[in-house]
């Protein structure tokens, strides 16, 4: 399976720190906003990696990430003129998808729960169909929404819907087969001018192919979009981490437990964050390993 982390977008609502510089490069606490979701998709086992961003901020993600070399990637970049939609993803990465499935993962999304690896590995390996992760929300005239039976089987998907008795949101965590590419090669523009994620997904719907993964209580899914999101993220991976010691979505220290990279090349990381405190964090995985489950 192939990975895309969709990277572009203006990042209107977070004007003017967003004015000169990606969203995906700002903060949440102690690493960029792509540390994140790149860090899902280490752990689906994903390797090969397309970032797409917009030309403006390509540069700047290119020179934190390179080739993805020193974390045992393969990372390649590929730009969105403009935001013309999520799905456009998919003809702008044809050919490094190939013949593949594929995980698209939105640049501003973060994931963290109980079995968050188990899951991701469930979905890694998906070779039919398609697989949405659907989270409870309070606000669901904002998100794509998946509207259920009784059964809670997806009935359609209904994009900012005014009123729904559902409050399941579709998050910017996708699985796909192949066909994905064609579909999104069909679509047209909505009233938006976007190429809609939501359009693909009731195709898959429609033709029976669509499973949702609800994510439960136990699940963190936050965004990075506003500056509220923005800190609220950082406050949480903070708290968090404070707390256990352990970083969430370190990737140097995730591509070393997935033996994505040895010992020697991980240490050579630690060594080149210096002093700041995620070097002396990387250090001390490499001397005493980590005891977390
Ligand atoms: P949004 O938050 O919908 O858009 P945005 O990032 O431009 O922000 P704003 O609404 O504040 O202007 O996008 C969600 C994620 O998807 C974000 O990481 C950007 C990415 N994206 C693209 O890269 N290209 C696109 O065409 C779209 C629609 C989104």
């Amino acid at each position: 399976m192939k990975g895309i982390i969709l990277a572009g977008g203006l990042g209107t609502r977070l004007y003017p720190l967003t004015h000169s510089i990606s969203k995906q490069l700002l903060p949440v606490y102690d690493k960029p906003v792509i540390y994140y979701p790149l860090s899902t998709l280490m752990l689906a086992g994903i390797r090969d990696i397309l970032v797409i961003s917009t030309p403006r901020d390509l540069p700047m993600i290119e020179s934190l990430l390179g080739d993805g070399g020193r974390f045992g990637l393969r990372i390649s970049y590929r730009k969105q003129d403009a935001p013309r939609g999520i799905s456009e993803a998919f003809i702008i990465g044809e050919d490094f998808i190939g013949g593949d499935s594929v995980c698209l993962i939105l640049g501003d999304n973060f994931f963290y729960g109980h079995d968050l690896t188990g899951l991701l590995k469930r979905h890694g390996d998906l070779k039919k169909g398609a697989v949405v992760c659907a989270y409870h929300v309070n606000d669901p005239s904002q998100y794509g929404i998946v509207e259920v039976d009784a059964r809670r089987r997806p009935v359609r998907i209904v994009e900012k819907p005014k009123a729904t008795k559902s409050s399941w949101a579709v998050t910017g965590l996708y699985f796909y087969d192949n066909k994905v590419v064609g579909i999104a090669k069909s679509l047209k523009p909505s009233a938006r001018g976007e190429l809609e994620i939501t359009e693909v997904n009731n195709r898959y719907l429609t033709a029976g192919e669509l499973s949702v993964e609800y994510l439960g209580r136990g699940f963190s899914w936050l965004d990075t979009g506003s500056p509220e999101a923005l800190i609220t993220a950082a406050q949480f991976v903070q708290t968090i981490e404070k707390r256990q010691g352990l970083k969430i979505a370190c990737i140097e220290e995730i591509a070393f437990k997935m033996d994505y990279i040895n010992e020697g090349q991980f240490g050579q990381l630690a060594e080149k964050y210096g002093n700041s405190d995620y070097g002396r964090y990387l250090r001390h995985v490499l001397e005493y390993g980590t005891e977390d489950v």
